[in-house]
């Protein structure tokens, strides 16, 4: 269970790195389209990260508290989550601004939005896998039994919306390294081989010219950063 968690935040700190490392030169080299595009790629990242959040204070989180005879026992991530929660609106709405083109893509400004909440955000990727850790303590659970089952149930969900297919699913595949630690995690995320090329033909080619700015391919493997 924190395994699996722990890889869906390195793919959240793998996403914001590509966008810091590359928010400069697109802004001073790359052309309308590249700078929407960016914008967009930034965007969905701060989707994602809603996502995540918003899925574990009301469907992850409560119940392990109940099972562990500790009602509220994770708040503390909830309490976390609700830190940065300001700083990272007012990255998102500026991103928005740029894809309306209302405001100038500036890679210095994208910078100073990343650093006004990315550390906070870093140490609570950090802590939350300590309190899963420290989980078993409470109980005699099979807790990486229950944590697939429930997070299996959560992404039927998620896939089950067509936005959720060509937008957050896309960027969870291109942010996860699966050469890493000689392929360690080369199965995640758990989806056979044959569904998981339908899904790539079906839902990735779609925002494709956001997706290119990502640190891995559409396999999973890392890529150049077409602006670092
Ligand atoms: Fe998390």
């Amino acid at each position: 269970m924190a395994a699996e968690m722990s890889i869906v935040h390195n793919c959240l700190i793998r996403g914001i790195n590509s966008v810091y490392n590359q928010c400069i030169n697109v802004a001073t080299r790359g052309t309308d389209t590249d700078k929407v595009d960016f914008a967009n790629y930034a965007f969905q990242w701060t989707e994602w990260v809603h996502e995540h959040h918003s899925s574990e204070d009301n469907t992850l989180l409560p119940p392990m508290g109940e099972i562990a005879r500790v009602p509220g026992l994770m708040d503390v991530n909830t309490n976390e989550h609700a830190g940065f929660h300001d700083t990272i609106t007012e990255y998102s709405d500026y991103l928005k601004k740029v894809i309306q083109g209302k405001e100038e893509l500036l890679g210095e400004k994208v910078k100073s939005l990343i650093d006004s909440f990315m550390p906070e955000l870093h140490t609570h990727l950090g802590n939350e896998i300590e309190t899963l850790v420290n989980l078993e303590k409470y109980a005699k659970v099979d807790w990486d039994a229950w944590f697939k089952k429930k997070v299996g149930r959560m992404v039927k969900e998620s896939m089950g919306q067509y936005e959720y297919r060509i937008s957050i699913f896309p960027l969870s595949i291109v942010s996860h390294d699966k050469s890493f630690g000689d392929g360690v995690w080369q199965s995640f995320p758990p989806i056979p081989y044959m569904f998981a090329l339908a899904l790539r033909w079906m839902y990735m080619y779609k925002n494709q010219h956001w997706w290119r700015f990502a640190g891995c391919d559409f396999k999973g493997y890392p890529k150049e950063l077409p602006f670092a």
